[in-house]
């Protein structure tokens, strides 16, 4: 049997945790990430015991017998590519979506990352959107977090700030940023509010702590992070010395071009 660091989709996800923590995202043990398993991909778990179960506090149901790849709570992403096996683990949500087992990684006694409710909801939200969506990952992004201390606590406004800073924003996030105020993280609770946002935008801001973002692939789910975190840098670069920005009428402009279905809301 194949090693199961050696999978493709375990590489995909070592990669880009790994690119998280040389961009300075996810200091310490900042930031978390999770995959679903395909079919195809859990075929190798699925006649196997799980070593240990675990029991959640919500309900997951919604995604009862799928396999996740996910990161262990605690542990540093800096360490990803040499001990993929203690920085993460692949769990399966059992049939009464209150439990999870454990099949592989989670070494040393690891167990899923604090942030699993706001992962799994995300998670059970998106599907309902879109059946393809299967990752999500939420990251301390530098200057996505820094604009969270600088803009009113307004979608909208934050929003089009941002469209406004890069031309390929609005393409590449046409529905807008959810935001959420400050609250504690870790619970339920924050998992929840996240979901709700998530039924509407697939990136979603933490206020002065970090960003949520769904896609269908890891590409995709972290290319919304680049994205908005290249635009939160050149607002915070260019401050108090900008000369112009994209005006609305070319926001409408592009979206029309490029056949994309803007929320008319944040125009
Ligand atoms: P975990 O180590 O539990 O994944 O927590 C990191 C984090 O970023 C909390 O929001
Ligand atoms: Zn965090």
């Amino acid at each position: 049997m194949k090693k199961i660091e050696k999978m493709r989709f375990v590489v995909d996800a070592i990669d880009v945790i790994d690119k998280m923590y040389m961009n300075g995202w996810d200091e310490r043990n900042g930031g978390n990430f999770s995959y679903l398993l395909t079919e195809e991909e859990a075929k190798v778990f699925q006649k196997k015991k799980p070593s240990r179960v675990l029991e959640l506090s919500f309900d997951a149901s919604y995604l009862k017998n799928r396999f996740v790849l996910v990161t262990a709570t605690g542990q540093f992403f800096r360490n990803v590519k040499k001990y993929p096996e203690e920085v993460l683990g692949i769990a399966k949500i059992l049939e009464d979506g209150k439990h999870i087992g454990l099949y592989w990684g989670f070494k040393n006694g690891g167990r899923p990352t604090s942030e699993f409710p706001s992962h799994l909801l995300c998670h059970i939200a998106r599907l309902k959107k879109d059946s393809s969506q299967r990752v999500v990952i939420h990251t301390h992004a530098t200057y996505t977090l820094a604009l969270t201390f600088l803009l009113p606590e307004d979608e909208r406004i934050i929003t089009r700030t941002l469209w406004k800073m890069c031309t390929e924003c609005s393409i590449v996030f046409p529905e807008g940023i959810g935001y959420l105020p400050w609250e504690l993280c870790g619970t339920t609770k924050i998992g929840e509010d996240t979901a709700k946002k998530m039924e509407t935008f697939k990136i979603v801001l933490w206020s002065m702590h970090g960003v949520y973002s769904a896609g269908s692939s890891i590409n995709e789910a972290f290319g919304l992070i680049e994205t908005v975190e290249k635009a939160a840098k050149i607002y915070c670069i260019t401050m108090g010395n900008r000369q112009r920005e994209i005006d609305d009428e070319s926001i409408k402009e592009l979206c029309d071009f490029f056949r994309v279905d803007v929320n008319k809301a944040m125009l």
